[in-house]
């Protein structure tokens, strides 16, 4: 696939546009009719459906039925949502706020210091307010933060935000314990996918080839919310995602059916949702589910999503003991390197991707 060195046009900071105090929004980021927030939307936001809600602290329970119903509830939320909340989890919630808080402040710089961060379409890394190189693509309504904590080869943290200055290290000191209860999750899919407890861990590279990113979203209050996203429908691309997504304030819909089901988050915890690599490996038991981004005219809206992903030259397919006569291998193997390059160019698409990955039956 082609590798464009630089946008194809100016880049538009959403934030200054949403503070120049415009009443309606550039023509680029009008979706058109059929890709906006409809009125099925507005009432499933009121819809009483939500995510599963997993206490992983009875993981630890001295009762082993609480433990094996735990692990149920687990399994079928990776089956039947791609898509759970976890709280009880083990990351401090000081360091959650911390988080979010500088993350907040950064995006609230002078538009000068967060320039000095701007990314390319070659790697995505630094302040980045686009998706993708097709011209004339309609934009969504958000700008982003991009960085790398593995492979040790990718981290770079003069790349990461200088300021505020207590920004770098409270990113890394953030990264580790996400990554603690990443790898602590894959254990727990893997058992529940019937496998060796390693296997994911193993596949995703093990604790020195497997990756692990960072994109903070920021999305600026809109003068016209109907008409746009802050981020258009996709999976997730990668093994595993944990949000921190602001608790005053929805925006994130997970697809349901022809339904678009608003988060509740609950305070201090994660969302986690399965990528693409995942439904790959498990064979399409686990599914990565499609989500977007809705924003509004009253509040601003910040998420912190970490992907935890296989490294990036290892050859991803359906686990062997996972493919059987009845269900063979859905998916043809590909590394996450070619298989990132796609959402990199053309920006969200759905569930295209992983779909065309569909081997021939
Ligand atoms: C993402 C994502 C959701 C959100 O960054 O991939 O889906 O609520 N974010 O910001
Ligand atoms: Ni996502």
């Amino acid at each position: 696939m082609s590798r464009l060195q630089s946008w194809p046009e100016p880049i538009i900071r959403v934030h200054e546009l949403s503070e120049s105090g415009i009443k309606k929004i550039p023509e680029n980021f009008v979706k058109l009719p059929s890709d906006r927030p409809s009125e099925m939307t507005t009432l499933s936001s009121s819809h009483v459906d939500n995510i599963p809600l997993i206490d992983l602290e009875n993981l630890k329970s001295s009762d082993e039925s609480i433990r094996d119903e735990t692990m149920e509830i687990i399994s079928k939320a990776c089956r039947e949502w791609g898509f759970f909340q976890v709280v009880n989890h083990g990351v401090s919630h000081e360091l959650m706020a911390n988080a979010r808080g500088v993350w907040r402040e950064f995006f609230h710089l002078p538009l000068d210091e967060k320039q000095k961060f701007a990314n390319s379409p070659i790697t995505y890394e630094g302040y980045g307010s686009r998706l993708g190189v097709v011209k004339g693509a309609k934009l969504d309504w958000c700008d982003y933060f991009f960085l790398h904590y593995l492979p040790e080869k990718l981290k770079d943290e003069n790349k990461w935000p200088s300021l505020p200055i207590s920004c770098r290290q409270i990113i890394a000191e953030y990264g580790q314990e996400v990554m603690r209860l990443c790898k602590r999750l894959t254990k727990i899919l893997s058992i529940n996918l019937g496998l060796n407890e390693d296997y994911l861990h193993t596949k995703f590279g093990g604790d020195n080839e497997r990756g692990a990113c960072l994109r903070v979203n920021f999305y600026p209050k809109c003068p016209q919310p109907d008409l746009t996203l802050g981020l258009s429908p996709h999976s997730d691309p990668g093994g595993m995602t944990l949000l921190l997504p602001d608790t005053d304030v929805t925006g994130l819909q997970v697809r349901r059916g022809d339904d678009w089901i608003t988060v509740k988050p609950v305070p201090n915890a994660f969302i986690v949702n399965m990528g693409d690599q995942i439904q790959v490996l498990s064979n399409a038991i686990y599914k990565s589910i499609e989500h977007r981004v809705i924003v509004n005219s009253a509040k601003e809206r910040a998420s912190l999503a970490f992907f935890y992903n296989p490294g990036g030259d290892i050859l991803i397919k359906p686990a062997d003991e996972l493919v059987t006569e009845d269900w063979p291998a859905l998916y043809l193997p590909m590394t996450f390197n070619e298989y990132r390059a796609f959402i990199r160019t053309k920006g969200p698409c759905g569930k295209s991707q992983v779909e065309s990955l569909k081997s021939p039956r």
